[in-house]
């Protein structure tokens, strides 16, 4: 609970702000701690940043750490450490709206597979059991099918296609529609697709991800239900394929549905973790601030001769909280249940020069096709 409360507090707090350093207490060139990206604390401190990022997040599917790209410490004396974490990462197939932690998560398919890079800033002040992060970003990017068709040529697999597709929609509609039938009780809607790819199989498929909700009317024949609660939302994720053959249409469903959010909660504050590391956390209560930009595969973007030009990042991520490069304070009082003024010291995001010799960590996935280069 000593945990929970300062968060809880943290979430109401409005004026968490960036403040300019009077020029008197500038430090002289603060002082970055390079660490192994396989050290087990930093795995840990990682591991927490990446859950902070996916329960934040409100659209999309549920990021999992393949690597540590690098990370900095910055030690600030009795309050702890400010972490500058480079995070080499993967979509799984869970979607963010079920809160699964993405350790629970299943990985996709190589040729289906999503990677990108997330930077996160995060304070650990492991005596007081805090862990905030006040700001992350991320870029991601479909595999290369390119490669992978260029090791592969023969290997059937589905192309990812374009949501706005009217197929695409016919295919969730269709599923939908046999889930509906099939389904004793509740109805649900369509409320948005979240994935699609196609394949010649025995003629057109079409494979769809689709969010929906539920319809405030039960089933009962001959009448459709057409009501809809303006804002309901999700209630689950279904997989659905529509395949044709001439005049025969094959249709497939399967949908899981989300947890609720107010149980989430209950179990949260119900089961105090109590685990031998303060690097435990309820990760639904905090609120860091961020965003997740998607990118088209890399070679779209790079012609054959880029000679004279200057090298794109791959992934690009901005992570700035200050540009000034001595530094600014941020205020963290928050945090604390005391009357004190507690500040941090935040620094413009660390180059990726400034790195230890055991980064970048161990991949878990260590195919180069889904880590940034
Ligand atoms: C996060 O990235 C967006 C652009 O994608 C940028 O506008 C924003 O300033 C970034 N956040 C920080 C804290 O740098
Ligand atoms: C990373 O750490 C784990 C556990 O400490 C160890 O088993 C593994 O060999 C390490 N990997 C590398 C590449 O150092």
């Amino acid at each position: 609970m000593g945990l929970l409360l300062p968060l809880a507090v943290c979430m109401l707090a409005t004026s968490c702000m960036v403040a300019s350093l009077p020029e008197q207490v500038l430090m002289p060139s603060p002082l970055l701690l390079s660490h192994g990206c396989n050290n087990s604390d930093v795995l840990a401190v990682a591991g927490f940043a990446l859950q902070d990022i996916n329960s934040d997040r409100k659209d999309g599917y549920v990021l999992s750490l393949n690597r540590v790209n690098n990370v900095q410490e910055h030690r600030q004396d009795a309050l702890g450490s400010v972490y500058y974490l480079t995070l080499d990462v993967l979509e799984t197939d869970c979607h963010v709206l079920s809160k699964k932690a993405w350790r629970d998560c299943g990985e996709r398919i190589l040729h289906q597979s999503v990677y990108g890079q997330c930077k996160a800033i995060i304070y650990v002040n492991k005596p007081r059991r805090i862990l905030y992060s006040p700001a992350y970003n991320c870029t991601l990017r479909p595999v290369s099918r390119r490669k992978i068709r260029s090791r592969c040529p023969d290997c059937p697999s589905p192309s990812p296609t374009d949501l706005s597709d009217p197929k695409v929609l016919e295919a969730a509609t269709e599923s939908l529609a046999k889930y509906n039938k099939e389904s004793t009780l509740k109805q649900y809607s369509l409320f948005k697709v979240t994935r699609a790819s196609s394949q010649w199989v025995f003629g057109p498929s079409y494979f769809v991800e689709y969010l929906i909700r539920e319809l405030p009317c039960t089933k009962s024949p001959g009448t459709a239900c057409i009501l809809q609660l303006p804002d309901s939302p999700p209630v689950g994720i279904c997989k659905g394929s529509l395949s044709k053959r001439g005049l025969e249409k094959f249709v497939d469903v399967s949908c899981n549905f989300f947890e609720s959010q107010e149980l989430v909660r209950i179990l949260t504050v119900e089961e105090p973790q109590q685990k031998n590391t303060a690097l435990t956390d309820s990760p639904s209560e905090v609120a860091p601030k961020g965003s997740v930009q998607h990118l088209p595969e890399l070679e779209d973007e790079q012609p054959e001769d880029s000679k004279g030009k200057s090298p794109v990042e791959a992934f690009p991520v901005q992570l700035d909280l200050t540009t000034n490069p001595q530094g600014e304070t941020l205020d963290v009082s928050f945090l604390f249940l005391g009357p004190m003024k507690e500040q941090l010291v935040v620094l413009p995001f660390p180059k990726e020069e400034q790195r230890s010799a055991e980064c970048p960590g161990p991949a878990k996935m260590d195919n180069p096709l889904v880590l940034p280069p």
